[in-house]
């Protein structure tokens, strides 16, 4: 029976692009499939957008959108996104889907036979403006261990601190700079430690050793209970017979690896259900080192309580960093799919990526002087250079024809057979890093071979035994571009189409290629210089900086109320006037009020008091300005006074930034104190 393996990557989520950071998993998990493929393996690549969920409802409401259009818009953008890089899905699925539904219902209902659900109450940061409750990177505010502002609920990006939303100081929720509340709701969970035993013995075996190593830490510290449910309005499925209770979006995520199966299952005449059960089918989660606890415990867990089978490897990378740091977007380094499109190609990438992917969890670093050196190095002068050297020739001197390989040819081809069973337990192991190196070495030899024989030398004398070097490096070439075929599908796409043969696979290693024709050349793969690369860090800058601005001018807070509707009469009944500020102080024992001496030209003083102080530190700054004064409401006589009339000014709610928002109305300066405004 031929292999059957279904592969995945992490399913991205629907509120953001697809950048760089994310192409490290998608290439990896795309060249690894390629490879399976290649061999003639039944093997196929499922993902979906990660679609459910707080932050796409909030995304989607600032768009002023519905969620479904948003993530439909994303699906698109990232479809596109992935093409382009050459990634290809067998299915590239939603969470938002029937499917998905449908799964998840039946997880649940498992779950639930099984025993395995409990509920409880739990308390919960609320926003009463908002009325949601606000998952922790939703709150805001001072981290409680060293004081930097603006940190998140969970952790603190200056001091790395983990701890509650409850413990920041003076935490506001992020959507409209309120202070949260703490409410009590009943949450649904699943008993993770019901599964102990059983992900104890399944971690042992489908992980790489370092992870076995801390899931096997994290199982004896003690396997605590899983909230699986959150309270409406949230983006994401209702659980069936509860009121008002979604899926948390961890739930029906990795369920959407099963629905996307199952959405290509009904195009091609298979059964998911027998895919994930029948025990044959290989499972490969090719996931990053953030998510390895949702991987390897829950999921394992539900898919043991729903009787399907469990992974038969989780395989974790690390993560990028360029240039040895986080990626940022004030630096630049922060890059989108798109941008990267915009300046570079995609198989550089796809060769640096693969160069530095080993199978351990390692992070990798993007460092530019080594992405530019590697790609002119090894990609365009190793590589691509062992191709045109010699295809070039063929097609120019020696009229496109190849023949007559003999012992020293034969040797050669050997020689990259022979590297065969190497490099397929690399790729086996997904060890990319180690396949590259073997095929740049094998491409250094090819090289040699060329430098030492001199065809086009020998060429002026014994047309024969030229045509027999030229045989000899292209066999040897070939063999090398099925090496290659799953890292670079594009250039390995073109020398097909030059050496007139077919698409290639890995059981032409064997074949034995006497005579070839040789077609027109193609160029395979351009140099990097260092300018294309500081265009695009520069291009990666400027579009944080417009978001930036962007973010600033349309940052939307929440509007405060219309008050309800007056007729022009009603309105006129408020005579408002120009007025002068004559004098101002503070009023001691009322922290928020001035107290101000208005000249109202011909219609005198007046003495009024303002609830202006906290957006006025410095009050003397509003000497001489004109301000527009209520003259006619009725005197309110008050504890430091009577206040003969109100100041206008705008307000708005405590922003997130800082504290109220309230400013004076002015008049114009040249507006005379007492004049009507209408
Ligand atoms: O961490 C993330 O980006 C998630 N969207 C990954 C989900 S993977 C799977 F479980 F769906
Ligand atoms: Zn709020």
């Amino acid at each position: 029976m031929t292999r059957r393996i279904l592969v995945t990557s992490a399913l991205p989520y629907a509120n953001g692009s697809i950048h760089i950071g994310h192409l490290v998993e998608y290439l990896q998990t795309d060249i690894w499939v390629r490879y399976l493929k290649l061999r003639g393996y039944d093997a196929r690549y499922f993902c979906a957008d990660d679609t459910h969920g707080t932050p796409v409802m909030i995304r989607a409401m600032k768009e002023g959108i519905e969620p479904e259009a948003l993530i439909e818009r994303m699906h698109a953008e990232h479809v596109r996104d992935f093409a382009d890089f050459g990634i290809e899905f067998d299915n590239y699925y939603s969470t938002h889907s029937p499917e998905n539904e449908r799964w998840a219902g039946l997880f649940y209902e498992r779950l639930k036979q099984g025993g395995h659900l409990d509920r409880r109450s739990v308390e919960q940061t609320y926003c009463e403006h908002d009325r949601i409750f606000l998952p922790d990177r939703l709150v805001r505010g001072i981290c409680p261990r060293c004081g930097a502002a603006d940190q998140y609920g969970d952790s603190c990006e200056q001091c790395n601190a983990t701890y509650e939303p409850t413990e920041l100081v003076d935490p506001r929720c992020s959507i409209c700079g309120q202070t949260p509340v703490r409410k009590t709701t009943e949450h649904i969970f699943v008993k993770l430690a019901h599964f102990e035993d059983m992900l104890r013995e399944w971690t042992r075996g489908h992980l790489q050793p370092e992870v076995a190593n801390y899931v096997g830490r994290w199982i004896e510290e003690g396997l605590r209970d899983w909230d699986i449910s959150r309270d409406g309005p949230y983006f994401g499925f209702p659980i069936p017979g509860e009121e008002n209770k979604y899926f948390y979006v961890w739930l029906d995520a990795p369920i959407g690896y099963i629905a996307s199966s199952d959405n290509w299952c009904q195009q091609h005449g298979c059964s998911a259900d027998e895919l994930w059960k029948d025990g044959q089918t290989e499972i490969v989660h090719i996931i990053g080192k953030d998510i390895v606890y949702f991987h390897t415990l829950f999921w394992p867990a539900m898919l043991h309580a729903a009787g399907l089978s469990l992974p038969t490897a989780v395989h974790v990378h690390g993560f990028l960093r360029v240039e040895g740091e986080k990626m940022s977007k004030s630096r630049g380094t922060f890059i989108s799919a798109r941008t990267y499109l915009a300046h570079l190609d995609p198989q550089c990438l796809r060769y640096y990526y693969a160069a530095k992917l080993s199978d351990r969890p390692e992070d990798i670093d993007l460092v530019f002087e080594d992405f530019i050196n590697r790609v002119n190095a090894e990609l365009v002068n190793k590589l691509a250079n062992l191709y045109s050297r010699n295809l070039k020739f063929v097609h120019k001197q020696l009229g496109g024809r190849l023949e007559g390989l003999d012992e020293q040819g034969r040797a050669l081809v050997a020689e990259a057979r022979a590297a065969a069973g190497e490099i397929a337990a690399a790729y086996e192991r997904r060890d990319l890093a180690a396949v590259v190196l073997r095929i740049s070495q094998l491409a250094e030899r090819g090289n040699l071979f060329m430098q030492t024989a001199e065809p086009w030398k020998v060429a002026r004398e014994d047309e024969q035994r030229a045509r027999a070097i030229c045989a000899a490096a292209a066999g040897f070439g070939l063999i090398l571009a099925i090496y290659l075929k799953p890292i670079l599908p594009g250039m390995v796409a073109r020398i097909e189409r030059m050496m007139k043969v077919e698409p290639l696979s890995w059981q032409d290693i064997e074949r034995e290629w006497e005579a070839a024709e040789i077609g027109e050349f193609e160029r395979l793969a351009e140099r990097l210089d260092r300018g294309q690369v500081d265009a695009l860090v520069e291009a990666s800058r400027e579009e944080f900086e417009q978001q930036a601005g962007a973010a600033v001018e349309t940052e939307t807070e929440p509007a405060v109320p219309l008050a309800p509707e007056c007729t022009i009469e009603d309105f006129a009944r408020v005579d408002m006037r120009v007025a002068e500020v004559l004098e101002v102080s503070e009023v001691e024992g009322a922290s928020k009020l001035l107290r101000l001496k208005l000249s109202l030209g011909p219609l005198g003083e007046r003495q009024v008091f303002a609830g202006i102080r906290e957006a006025y530190p410095e009050p003397q700054k509003l000497l001489g300005r004109k301000v527009v004064c209520v003259a006619n409401l009725k005197p309110r006589k008050m504890r430091f006074g009577l206040s003969e009339g109100m100041v206008c000014a705008s307000s708005a709610p405590e922003s997130a930034k800082g504290g109220p928002r309230i400013r004076v109305l002015a008049a114009d300066a040249d507006a005379r104190p007492g004049d009507r405004i209408s």
